[in-house]
């Protein structure tokens, strides 16, 4: 296996090569990194428990691997590229010196304010260059990093908080999001309000705001940054030792902590990262997720930096001050690779050719997409006017679980074609499974999409509760990893992501299980029930339909609609709003009492006439009222 693999022909040989001897394949891999200490073991596994072992008696430090190493050949190099909010703010360089420098300041900051190795730390912050070095801080001391968006609620950041017991919180005054000032420090106290873990609150300053410290907890961090040396040694850590806990919604509960370890998710995110995007040394790569999610923290931070390329980090949104902020970025910094999400692309394709038009674009090689199915129509939308028909776009279908991209193409090498992931990088094993959860083999077959087989990178175990990580993923299908997706594979077998098979919504490229938003739906005083579904969107994916039982008539429905609406933005933050409310007198249920989705889904695609057998239900007269109020 080289690292890099430059042809079809030579993909599918070492696709081939990876199947018949997976752990040689891993171990070459592995070997284009830097260890402290060889493993002794490449791999051990079972999916029953699960527990799963790579590179077993390893040391590392995934730190060394991102920065250290590469300061002898690109000391010099750009590492990132930081661009602001507004474009008139200047932007910010930094070389993989000075990010060096910067990590272990954060590091030593770190330190000095109680942190240790196995620590977690909570990272809740927006796009500025900190958020990065804080997240390298981390994993240099070998504390566990717990990003989370910065957009969720103070309720939603105290159950992160809370179940990681996070010992410290590394946060902001404000921050600029479009045309938005956030208060992002007044959502961290009052998260805290709840949180006995948190020791230590270390404050950024970003606006300026000139914000309150709390006496004993709170820190400036350009003040104590002065206090600190620029050098800190790298924590040894072994290749299974945790290196970040991100939570991510799944059908039952409240988010999970997924949890990644060192060395895996080392190799697996920088051999994706290299073949994916095709990198070469002198690109410009731009990932405009967010750190708050595992894009980010796989194709923002340690995936190109563990290449030794120059990443860069936007802090804006794609439509500010216009729909042409993404293009204005790509030809300002001459991007190379450019990986974004369906919905940003369809939200900038509705606002008119003209805004991508007025820019070259020319220094594109490689576009992507993640996050959510991608529609045919803005496939080639992407492809024409943003790739100008001489980029490949790599759609890429990964999970927060899988750490990094499992299927996709390899930039120029494989064919692509609209809405259709392709074929799985070599050392991703995935099948398609019957409802008897028996692999069927043959092609132009859809069926329940699981890996057979243990990658680097993957889920290791959910935090603090691993028979939720075997419940989950472990044992609908038994010896298999299950991804609760759906897929279809075509007659040359590419793969294509038909979407969640569970009661997971994607919305914008956001996870959301239904039972999570209607827990939040449910915490209104005037309601008593709800149930939530997915329904197309044009733009987001999929929208969020809430069917509402109130307690009383309410007097005005519109008043509830906005109170129910800023329920939710309290519970959980703005991106898990419903998009429709209808309110109902009850909910299709059988004589169980189980809700059926299937004909709320349906009423709520619009296809009413469509909802199958209804008489298995308690009370079939109300799906002739929820069809009649439907919106
Ligand atoms: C969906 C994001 C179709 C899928 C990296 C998956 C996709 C969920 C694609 C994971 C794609 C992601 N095509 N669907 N290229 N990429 N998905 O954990 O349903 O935020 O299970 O990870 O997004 O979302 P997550």
């Amino acid at each position: 296996m080289s690292y890099r693999i430059t042809s079809f022909d030579q993909y599918e040989k070492e696709y081939k090569e990876s199947v018949e001897n997976p752990e040689a394949f891993w171990a070459e891999v592995a070997g284009h990194f830097s260890w402290q200490k060889p493993w002794e073991k490449v791999l051990e596994w079972n999916f029953d428990q699960p527990d799963i072992k790579w590179f077993k008696g390893a040391k590392l430090n995934i730190t060394e691997n991102c920065l250290d190493r590469h300061l002898a050949s690109r000391g010099n190099k750009l590492a990132l590229i930081w661009e602001p909010n507004d474009p008139k703010e200047r932007f910010i360089r930094y070389t993989y010196r000075e990010l060096h420098q910067k990590v272990c300041q954060m590091a030593n900051v770190m330190k000095r304010n109680g942190i240790q190795k196995g620590d977690r730390v909570c990272l809740y912050m927006p796009m500025i260059p900190e958020l990065m070095f804080a997240t390298l801080a981390c994993a240099r001391i070998g504390a566990v990093h717990s990003v989370v968006f910065a957009g969720f609620s103070a309720q939603a950041l105290a159950d992160r908080i809370t179940d990681s017991n996070c010992k410290m919180v590394v946060t902001t005054d404000g921050s600029y999001r479009g045309a938005k000032e956030v208060p992002i420090k007044r959502v961290v106290d009052e998260a805290l309000e709840d949180c006995e873990s948190v020791q230590k609150v270390v404050v950024v300053e970003r606006t300026n705001w000139g914000v309150a410290l709390q006496e004993g907890r709170d820190v400036f961090y350009h003040e104590e940054v002065k206090l600190v040396s620029d050098d800190c040694p790298a924590e040894p850590m072994d290749a299974e030792d945790m290196l970040f806990i991100l939570y991510t919604s799944g059908s039952t509960g409240k988010p999970k902590g997924v949890v990644h370890t060192c060395g895996g998710y080392m190799v697996y995110a920088g051999y994706s990262f290299q073949n994916v995007f095709q990198y070469d040394e002198s690109d410009i790569f731009w990932c405009t997720a967010d750190i708050g999610w595992i894009t980010g923290h796989s194709y923002i931070v340690y995936g190109p930096l563990l290449n030794g390329a120059t990443t860069l980090m936007f802090e804006g949104v794609p439509t500010y001050p216009d729909a042409g902020r993404f293009w204005q970025v790509c030809d300002k910094h001459s991007v190379n690779q450019f990986y974004t999400a369906p919905t940003a692309i369809r939200s900038l394709m509705a606002a008119g050719d003209e805004h991508v038009m007025s820019y070259s674009l020319n220094s594109l090689r490689v576009i992507g997409s993640v996050g959510e199915p991608i529609n045919e129509e803005a496939w080639h939308w992407y492809n024409i006017h943003v790739g100008k028909e001489r980029c490949p776009v790599v759609d890429t279908w990964w999970q927060t679980e899988t750490g990094g991209i499992m299927i996709s193409a390899l930039g120029e090498h494989g064919p692509t074609k609209p809405s259709h992931a392709g074929y799985p990088l070599p050392g991703v094993q995935p099948v398609l499974l019957n409802n008897e959860g028996k692999e069927i083999t043959e092609n132009e077959v859809e069926g329940y999409l699981a890996i057979k087989f243990p990658w680097p990178s993957m889920i290791r175990t959910t935090y603090g509760d691993h028979d939720r990580c075997r419940n989950t993923y472990f044992s609908h299908y038994k010896g298999y990893y299950f991804t609760g997706d759906g897929a279809r594979r075509d007659e040359h077998g590419m793969y294509r992501i038909i979407g969640r098979v569970d009661d997971v919504i994607n919305v914008s490229g956001h996870r959301f299980g239904t039972a999570e938003i209607e827990n939040a739906i449910n915490a209104d005083p005037h309601v008593a029930e709800s149930a939530v579904v997915g329904y197309p969107h044009a733009i987001k994916g999929q929208g969020i339909y809430a069917y509402v039982i109130c307690k009383k008539s309410p007097d005005n429905f519109d008043n509830l609609r906005a109170e129910i609406t800023e329920t939710v933005k309290q519970q959980i933050g703005p991106i898990a709003k419903p998009d429709k409310i209808q309110f109902v007198s009850g909910l299709p249920k059988t004589r169980s009492g189980k809700i059926m989705r299937r004909i709320l889904r349906k009423v709520a695609e619009g296809e009413p006439d469509k909802l199958g057998d209804t008489s298995t239900l308690l009370d079939p007269k109300i799906v002739e009222e929820i069809v009649e109020g439907a919106l």
